[in-house]
């Protein structure tokens, strides 16, 4: 039989990838064979599922949900509220006036009910909100206009419609940098004032978007024990290893070294997950090297290697140590 990471890694962790609706059709055999886990890369965010007011687009997402479940795979719902991917809609009034707090709150409830509600029993868990931390703000929250218009609690909101419309989904904050000394205390911060007031907050997603040089293994290791502590369960959300990401390696290392570094560290980080019973899924943010979002403004003489299966489909050697440490 062929080697399946999601066979290797049954039973301790899902296994996922982000998906769209075009690889779903001219990598489906790959997907489904690799992967029992899916996300949608872009096709479940608000700019997707409802760019006009009440107009709701699912025909892509649908599309992904129905090969998830045709291949019995499980589903990460990404995302319902995001700074960067809210319609301009959604901020206005009428007669040219900006929109006011409850007339934003009654939008994104409706947006809320009618996503989730659609997946409902389906999408298993929910990165309700995406990216709201920012550390330099007093209160920790990025000042968005979701913050701007609604106010701090338009967090709780969020997680109250999402729980209102699918019981049974586990409700995620999505975050990336979480590793950050004062992200991650801002972190906590925010998702302890949730569980303080109440708020169906069940656990992080921690995108990691990191590179062959940062951060360190332990720091990774440390961060999802602070968050396990508080009693919730980690996933790792959307992950990737840039061979350049924050230092020009390829000017001073070979493709060659620096790929064999990625398999390496691969390697390391899914043997330390496996002292991490709260960590429940990991998801690859991409199939091939040649789907990979850091490639969507790269010039073609930089062009970026972080997942798992080069640009032809092949396994990788990040592939084989990630398979090998299952
Ligand atoms: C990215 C997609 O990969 C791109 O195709 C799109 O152009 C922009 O969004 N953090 C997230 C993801 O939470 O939703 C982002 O996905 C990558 C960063």
């Amino acid at each position: 039989p062929k080697p399946s990471l999601a066979k290797a890694w049954q039973g301790q962790l899902l296994i996922g990838a982000a998906v769209d609706e075009k690889n779903i059709k001219t990598q489906g055999t790959l997907i489904a064979e690799q992967f029992n886990s899916v996300v949608a890369e872009n096709a479940m965010k608000p700019m997707a599922t409802e760019p006009r007011e009440g107009e709701f687009h699912f025909e892509a997402a649908d599309a992904i949900v129905h090969f998830a479940q045709s291949h019995d795979m499980a589903i990460r719902g990404h995302t319902l509220l995001w700074h960067l991917h809210t319609p301009d809609w959604m901020w206005q009034g009428t007669n040219g006036q900006p929109a006011d707090r409850n007339l934003v709150l009654a939008r994104l409830k409706r947006h809320i009910e009618t996503e989730v509600g659609r997946y409902k029993g389906q999408v298993y868990v929910w990165d309700v909100v995406n990216e709201i931390i920012d550390e330099k703000q007093p209160d920790c929250l990025r000042d968005d206009k979701w913050h701007q218009v609604v106010g701090p609690d338009y967090v709780d909101y969020a997680f109250r419609y999402a729980h209102a419309a699918d019981p049974a989904a586990r409700l995620f904050i999505n975050e990336y940098s979480t590793e950050a000394p004062a992200k991650q205390r801002c972190l906590i911060r925010v998702v302890q004032g949730l569980l303080q007031r109440g708020v169906p907050v069940n656990g992080i997603g921690h995108q990691m978007h990191i590179s062959v040089f940062y951060p360190t293994v332990a720091a990774i290791d440390e961060t999802l024990t602070a968050f396990a502590r508080l009693g919730l369960e980690n996933q790792i959300t959307e992950l990737d290893m840039s061979l350049y990401r924050w230092k020009d390696n390829h000017l001073y290392d070979t493709r060659e070294n620096l790929l064999a570094l990625q398999a390496r560290r691969y390697g390391e980080i899914m043997r330390m997950i496996h002292n991490h019973p709260d960590v429940t899924a990991v998801t690859w943010w991409g199939v091939t090297d040649a789907g990979t979002w850091l490639n969507q403004d790269a010039p073609s003489d930089h062009r970026d290697q972080p997942l798992l299966f080069d640009a032809q489909g092949q396994p990788k050697g990040a592939f084989w140590a990630v398979f090998a440490a299952a």
